[in-house]
């Protein structure tokens, strides 16, 4: 089984941050563009699902995050024909019937050798090797390499984390990688939805500013994710790390968006209309982030990854 795709690129569902815009730019430059559905409205799931018809006719993803229920978006998705659905943070075979039923591809990320076997037996097509480097919330503990050379072999694995250029692209098809998934290079476009501040830092920040912590748990506890280190969480750090209930100035508002209030550990990050403390909410970021020197438009990064 071959990904469609002409360059062997695929743009992370970068939750919210992944507009319609982002995902046409990606898949029209010959890249595979994606929604991050697993939080969005059905309505305006089907709506944003259209808006990149509108714009490109070649394939792209929508990912569900398998921590949440999402049988109605599931539903939706096979309803609209979307071709490409990836399941993250577990898979069933139930769903993955589901989705080949209505003629969907279906990749499922993996943070393990372990995971990456279930996904198979599950009736995965393809697998996403995501390594311990990435961007966001983190499934295993893996480092990127050592993961794709464990889940080779079988089904086409995309290599995620800490890919941001055409090296890291060469690195993991040495290792036996299909191609790549790149998220964190994608929030510094003028197509993604982030606040421009929080891109300002993506493009100052150097690996060594990454963490991967359990620290912005509001929405999602117990999950790990990779961020930029701020000043929420050096305060943290300097109170000697506190469990939950008992961390600096828990509970406040430290912004706000689109009237939603967003509390000082919410896993929520800046986007465009949001307003208040950028600096302190959760700056995902994955250690690749030492590569991005601008912001460009998508469909740039795609073309320099191109064989
Ligand atoms: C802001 C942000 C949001 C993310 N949201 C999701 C998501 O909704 N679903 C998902 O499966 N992965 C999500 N991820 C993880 C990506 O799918 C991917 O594994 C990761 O971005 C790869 O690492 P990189 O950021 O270093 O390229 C997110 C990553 C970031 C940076």
């Amino acid at each position: 089984m071959a990904l469609p795709w002409t360059v062997p690129v695929m743009q992370a569902p970068v939750g919210p941050a992944a507009t319609p815009e982002l995902a046409a730019a990606v898949s029209e430059a010959g890249g595979l563009g994606s929604l991050g559905a697993s939080w969005t409205e059905p309505k305006v799931l089907r709506e944003q699902i259209r808006a990149i018809r509108r714009r490109t006719d070649r394939p792209f993803f929508v990912n569900l995050v398998l921590s949440f229920d999402q049988e109605e978006r599931l539903e939706l998705v096979c309803e609209e024909g979307v071709p490409i659905v990836s399941f993250s943070w577990g898979v069933e075979a139930r769903l993955v019937e589901r989705a080949h039923a209505a003629g969907c591809l279906v990749v499922a990320q993996a943070g393990s050798a372990a995971e990456g076997r279930a996904a198979v037996d599950a009736g995965a097509d393809a697998l996403i090797a995501q390594g311990v480097e990435a961007g966001g919330h983190v499934e295993g503990e893996t480092p990127l390499v050592e993961l794709v050379r464990q889940l080779h072999g079988g089904v086409p694995v995309v290599a995620a984390g800490g890919i941001a250029d055409a090296d890291g692209l060469r690195r993991a098809q040495a290792a036996g990688a299909a191609g790549v998934v790149m998220g964190t290079r994608f929030l510094a476009t003028p197509e993604a939805d982030i606040h421009a501040g929080y891109a300002e830092r993506l493009v100052a920040a150097g690996p060594d500013d990454t963490v991967r912590t359990f620290l912005f748990d509001g929405g999602w506890p117990g999950a790990a994710h990779r961020v930029l280190r701020n000043s929420t969480y050096r305060a943290w750090e300097a109170a000697g790390s506190p469990e939950p209930g008992e961390r600096p100035n828990e509970g406040e508002t430290v912004a706000e968006t689109d009237g939603v209030p967003i509390a000082r550990y919410a896993a929520d990050e800046p986007r465009r209309s949001t307003t208040g403390d950028i600096e302190a909410m959760c700056l995902y970021a994955g250690r690749g982030v030492g590569l991005i020197t601008s912001v460009e438009p998508a469909a740039e990064i795609v073309a320099r990854m191109a064989p």
